[in-house]
């Protein structure tokens, strides 16, 4: 039974809310064990199309659990593979979503950018403060952000440890789009339902086929994407799109 994450499903989207605020969601083991094994049935049920993760108004997730981190030494992290649990998270299929307002630190920017998409209020602050830890980003942070913002403001960002607002944020392509803070929640959810309404198959292979194209080469990602675009024509959900446009009328998929 989930305790640090609230989780919530309407139709075909699920809303998962970090539930930490005491600590201003800190994402300790607690809260990725629970990320990792209680959204993993959701994940494989066609019924589920999206995934929101959202936080409070204060703060999306402060980072990983300081507290949790400061006694460990090198063979705890080692022998642990600490973080390493966080990839599981990554690796959900069913595009996600992260809705972000206030801080997304440290490991909190590295799960927003585990997200296929970030949206973010206008009160949002996005940074990689690490490097004043004496340390440095341990959740994909100076890979996932080096491939989303470039290298200038990458380096920028983790070198010097400041944060990122909403509005820069946007300019740096970090997030796709900014709302107002009390309608960040409503809207996103709006747009998981669009995302949730098409074929599983065609939006969980498009996803891999956009993450592809940051793996691989060019040549390589136009071979991948054009295998995936036949095999979606061996899908229910492919003739019932393209009759559904002929005829006039909307597309009813099945996830099939
Ligand atoms: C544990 C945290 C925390 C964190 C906040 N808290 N962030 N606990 N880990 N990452 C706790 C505080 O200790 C405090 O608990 C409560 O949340 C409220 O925080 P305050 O600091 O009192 O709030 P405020 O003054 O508003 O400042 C907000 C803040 C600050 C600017 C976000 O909390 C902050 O700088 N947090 C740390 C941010 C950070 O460095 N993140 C990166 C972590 S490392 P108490 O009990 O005192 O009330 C990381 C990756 C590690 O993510 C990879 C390396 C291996």
């Amino acid at each position: 039974m989930a305790e640090l994450i609230k989780i919530k499903q309407d139709g075909r989207v699920v809303l998962v809310t970090l539930n930490r605020p005491e600590a201003l969601n800190a994402l300790n083991s607690q809260v990725m064990n629970e990320l990792a094994t209680e959204l993993k049935p959701y994940d494989r049920d066609p019924n589920v199309g999206c995934f929101v993760i959202t936080g409070s108004q204060k703060a999306f997730a402060a980072g990983a659990d300081i507290k949790e981190m400061s006694d460990k030494d090198y063979m705890d992290v080692f022998h642990e593979d600490f973080f390493s649990g966080w990839d599981a998270f990554a690796k959900l299929r069913t595009p996600k979503i992260a809705a972000v307002s206030g801080f997304a630190l440290g490991g909190g920017c590295e799960l927003a950018m585990m997200c296929d998409i970030i949206y973010c209020s206008e009160s949002a602050k996005f940074g990689q403060p690490e490097i004043k830890l004496g340390v440095i980003p341990g959740m994909g942070g100076s890979q996932r952000l080096t491939k989303l913002v470039g290298k200038v403001k990458s380096m920028d960002m983790i070198l010097t440890g400041k944060m990122m607002n909403a509005a820069e944020a946007l300019e740096a392509n970090l997030v796709a789009r900014i709302f107002p803070d009390d309608a960040l929640v409503p809207e996103t959810l709006k747009i998981a339902e669009t995302i949730a309404g098409f074929g599983k198959a065609s939006t969980l292979l498009a996803r891999e086929s956009v993450e592809r194209a940051l793996e691989t080469s060019l040549q390589e990602g136009i071979l991948f994407e054009r295998r995936v675009f036949h095999s979606l024509f061996a899908t229910e959900d492919q003739a019932e799109g393209m009759a559904a446009f002929t005829e006039k009328r909307k597309a009813a998929f099945k996830g099939r």
